[in-house]
């Protein structure tokens, strides 16, 4: 399989698992416990539907948006993801690169492997840092001040891995940060001698937005769910959600929020977004699907604050079902990722001009002309 052979993001997935060692390819793809939050993201989608108008004159439609302040040539946002450079050695470089290309909205983790400055001074299009906040307070100080010198456009605040969730696919491959080989999964590896040769002989593996304060995750390998279990404050509440939106003071949004009694609370502590999000399917196992759970917060929060749909995002078409539920925007990790994984830069701008072409000819057969017209009489729930 190559490149040329991917028509959609299911297509970027077969070629990521061909080209990636195991251990890789299942910390992408792999989710929590049973993996049925994860299947239920984007099997959710198809639990309604969209109702098109025809003879609407089409010719020349205007898909693009603003998020958080910043115009958006698609209702869709690449989610903050770790690691990256793990998965192509491009990483983060090559997923901002086409971000810009594409001109979209970008996220860049805290457990990123190219730094904050590298990033804000790469891309001139909007930029979201994610924010673990961890026991370290000089750690989480650094990261904020970081990014306000490096003029990011907005901090989401991750708040649903207040623990890991439980790791499966991890703990049989025994993945860390970075990858350690055992001999478990040392053959995984040395049969993947592109990635290896890449792995071993460029760019030495680091994460840089940490690695000033703590040796976890870079100079000593570390499972994510230990990462997460012993590095993060798990004492944060809505008290220091706030305090990080004031030493922040730029553009706000709380990532991992499910429920319309946190979508109320986050208006009230002045976010300026949410993103619905159950960090796809690898936190709770057993916790409803961003989609499904959309409707209920557009209305207790509709009109006060930005609703990012984030998770299971693998259509243009679903980005339309959700923005037509309400949201904002539509977001997602893996729907860039097995491109990355799979063909670096190259990948990711295929996987965007796919999704982009899929927004447009869904807006074109749906009959609107811009995403202001994508309204909730334009789905029929099943
Ligand atoms: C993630 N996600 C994530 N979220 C976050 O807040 N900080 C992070 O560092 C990461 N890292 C990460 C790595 C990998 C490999 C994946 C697949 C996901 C979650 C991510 O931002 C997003 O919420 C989900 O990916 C959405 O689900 P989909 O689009 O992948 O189905
Ligand atoms: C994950 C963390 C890094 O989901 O957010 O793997």
């Amino acid at each position: 399989m190559k490149l040329t052979d991917c028509h959609n993001i299911d297509d970027f997935r077969s070629l990521a698992k061909q080209r990636l060692p195991w251990p890789v390819f299942d910390y992408i793809d792999g989710a929590a416990d049973d993996e049925v939050t994860k299947a239920r993201n984007t099997a959710a989608f198809n639990s309604a539907d969209l109702v098109p108008d025809v003879l609407a004159g089409v010719e020349s439609i205007d898909t693009s948006c603003t998020i958080l302040g910043r115009k958006s040539a698609l209702p869709l946002i690449l989610s903050p993801t770790a690691l990256q450079r793990v998965f192509h050695w491009q990483g983060e470089r090559a997923v901002a690169r086409a971000a810009e290309k594409f001109g979209v909205w970008c996220g860049i983790s805290s457990l990123a492997t190219v730094s904050i400055e590298e990033i804000g001074a790469l891309i001139s299009t909007p930029k979201m840092f994610q924010l673990y906040v961890h026991k370290d307070k000089g750690l989480n100080r650094s990261m904020i001040e970081r990014c306000q010198a490096a003029k990011f456009d907005a901090i989401a605040l991750t708040v649903d891995t207040i623990v890991s969730g439980k790791r499966e696919r991890c703990a049989r491959s025994g993945f860390t940060s970075p990858p350690k080989f055992t001999p478990r999964n040392l053959l995984g590896y040395a049969m993947k001698p592109r990635w290896g040769l890449d792995y071993v002989f460029r760019e030495k593996f680091a994460l840089p937005n940490l690695d000033t304060h703590v040796k976890e995750g870079t100079g000593e390998a570390v499972s994510i769910a230990g990462y997460f279990n012993t590095m993060l404050d798990q004492s944060m509440d809505w008290k220091v959600a706030e305090q990080i939106r004031n030493d922040w003071g730029g553009k706000f949004a709380l990532k991992g929020v499910m429920s319309a009694a946190d979508a109320r609370r986050a208006a009230e502590i002045g976010a300026d977004a949410i993103m619905i999000s159950n960090h796809g399917g690898r936190q709770l196992d057993g916790s409803r699907a961003p989609f499904d759970q959309l409707t209920e917060i557009v209305d207790a929060v509709g009109g006060k604050i930005e609703i990012i749909c984030d998770g299971g995002v693998r259509r243009g078409t679903h980005a339309l079902k959700a923005l037509c539920a309400g949201a904002t925007a539509a977001s997602g990790g893996r729907l860039y990722l097995y491109a990355l994984a799979a063909a670096g830069q190259a990948g990711v701008e295929r996987a965007l001009g796919i999704l982009q072409d899929e927004i447009e000819r869904g807006m074109k057969l749906m009959g609107v002309k811009s995403v202001d017209q994508l309204t909730s009489d334009r789905l029929r729930w099943r």
